[in-house]
């Protein structure tokens, strides 16, 4: 029974070990965030958080997930406050959203290592795919989140579910 931390929780795994950690996700633990686009590693929408650093949960296992400390998008923060959330939805970078969760988690992962990347160093490390082609506009977010992150600007919260 794989044991993984999941957004800072231990949660045990009643599944195969070799389930992608895709599906542990979304029908063991109802972390439905991460979407299921290709399930071959060429899309980036499963994209999450493994140690800080962002994996396609389609090609992870449960077993190869298992003493790591994953994050999905329910983790990165509680109420859309990310700079990354912010600045897509400040850009209109969202289209259908299909893709949104993993290009956040991409974002977040970059930013984290290097919060004042240059456009090319965005795109070389962003290949997510995206059907409703938000490309220059997820470059324009990742560089306004990371002047966001260095103190340099603020943006409104996004707003709650709902329209509240
Ligand atoms: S669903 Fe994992 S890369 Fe496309
Ligand atoms: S916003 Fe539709 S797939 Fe990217």
């Amino acid at each position: 029974m794989p044991t993984l931390t999941v957004n800072g929780r231990p949660l045990a795994f009643h599944m195969d070990p070799q389930t992608p950690l895709l599906w542990g996700l979304r029908d063991g633990a109802n972390l439905t965030g991460s979407k299921y686009g290709c399930g071959t590693g060429d899309c980036g929408a499963c994209m999450v958080l493994a140690d800080g650093q962002a994996v396609k949960s389609c090609q992870m296992s449960l077993a190869q997930a298992e003493g790591r400390a994953i994050t999905t998008i329910e983790g990165l923060s509680r109420d859309r406050s990310h700079p990354v959330q912010q600045a897509l939805v400040a850009e209109q970078a969202i289209q259908c959203g299909f893709c949104t969760s993993g290009l956040v988690m991409a974002g977040a992962a970059l930013l984290a290592q290097n919060p004042d990347p240059a456009p090319e160093a965005i795109k070389a490390a962003i290949q997510n795919l995206c059907r409703c082609g938000v490309y220059p506009r997820v470059v324009r977010a990742i560089l306004r989140a990371g002047r966001v992150m260095r103190g340099l600007e603020t943006i409104a919260a996004a707003p709650a579910p709902g329209g509240g």
